[in-house]
């Protein structure tokens, strides 16, 4: 079996993508002219030829204006079924997606619209492709504490559907303690917590989103190599790290895919995992990132089944659930015959 096919091919959960990120500049041009939106591009080319950034900011700066055609509740479903079709053709079986409900709300679409939309098309994915998911509402950390707070609020006659609660948007600045009220809250309301954490931002960060958010997982992470007692602390407790390889270099966290820090922490025996963030924007789905790493680091075998094996590890899928995935990723590295 070729690499890129194996690549494609293995079992594997995506535990870090942010569904509006997901908005290919096709369906950007579908949505924008059924909503009579006018977009500031004359064309898909020449979308993706301004997806050129400098830093997280000038991303968030595009992706933010990107999503005003996300009108309607057909508008979010059709966003999600796109994604779920990516992750049917790239054999991801579970997928824990975040959304931003206040990039919403505050253009005036309601809570319940961006929320019906996702929800509804994650069920029918299930029931077209057997693919599991999870919603994760993520909270915009350059807005205020109280702006966080009213966004839980909203969100608490949704709570059976949203399995935990994120941080995401400019790092630099908005550092975890800025929210550890509402954290408290919503862990006192029965989410489970993870954070957007040492993307941009220092190692303290993630201490902070640890020790004062009460995280089940850092998302990116990638500078807790500046920390050494950090390190020993995540291979300690296997708090797992969604990590976003191509992410990382089209925001300009490494110079080069050759530089990244993947390897080194799946040989440390962090429990590290592979992720898209947002895949329209940065030039992949998760099967692209696989493929990044895999020819940049010259990751063998066990390294991707490691990867794929920690995807499910790291998910928030009770243990039975877990267990069938392990088995069925197993399975599938027996047919292949591969090994090295
Ligand atoms: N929102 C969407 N993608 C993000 C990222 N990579 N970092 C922070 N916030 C985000
Ligand atoms: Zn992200």
């Amino acid at each position: 079996m070729v690499i890129d096919s194996f690549l494609q091919n293995i079992p594997k959960a995506e535990l870090h993508i942010h569904i509006e990120g997901s908005l290919e500049p096709e369906l950007m041009f579908t949505l924008a002219k059924r909503n009579n939106i006018s977009l500031p591009y004359a064309s898909v080319e020449a979308i993706r030829t301004a997806y050129q950034f400098e830093n997280l900011q000038s991303f968030l700066d595009l992706y933010y204006a990107g999503m005003n055609v996300l009108q309607t509740e057909q508008d979010f479903y059709d966003l999600t079924w796109a994604y779920l079709e990516r992750c049917a053709a790239q054999n991801v079986l579970h997928t824990e997606i975040f959304f931003d409900p206040q990039a919403h709300t505050s253009r005036g679409i309601p809570f319940a619209t961006v929320h019906a939309g996702i929800h509804r098309a994650l069920q029918a994915g299930q029931q077209r492709w057997g693919i599991t998911s999870y919603l994760i509402l993520c909270f915009l950390r350059h807005l205020s504490v109280e702006s966080a707070m009213a966004t839980l609020e909203q969100a608490l006659p949704f709570k059976s559907t949203l399995i935990a609660v994120g941080l995401d948007s400019s790092e630099l600045g908005h550092p975890p303690t800025k929210f550890q009220p509402v954290f408290e809250q919503a862990r006192q309301s029965g989410f489970l917590t993870v954070a957007h954490a040492g993307e941009e931002g220092p190692a303290a960060y993630i201490w902070e989103a640890i020790r004062l958010l009460g995280v089940a997982r850092i998302d990116h992470g990638v500078r807790c190599v500046e920390d050494q007692h950090l390190l020993e602390y995540l291979i300690q407790t296997q708090i797992p790290l969604t990590v976003c390889p191509l992410s990382n270099i089209k925001l300009c966290v490494f110079d080069s895919m050759q530089q990244h820090n993947l390897k080194q922490l799946l040989d440390l025996g962090l429990c590290v995992t592979v992720n898209s963030d947002d895949p329209a924007y940065f030039g992949g789905y998760i099967t692209e990132n696989y493929q990044a790493v895999q020819a940049a680091l010259d990751l063998r075998t066990q390294d991707i089944y490691q990867l794929a094996k920690n995807s499910f590890t790291a998910s928030f899928l009770p243990p039975e659930a877990k267990a069938a995935y392990y088995q069925e990723l197993d399975r599938w590295m027996n047919t292949t015959g591969l090994s090295d």
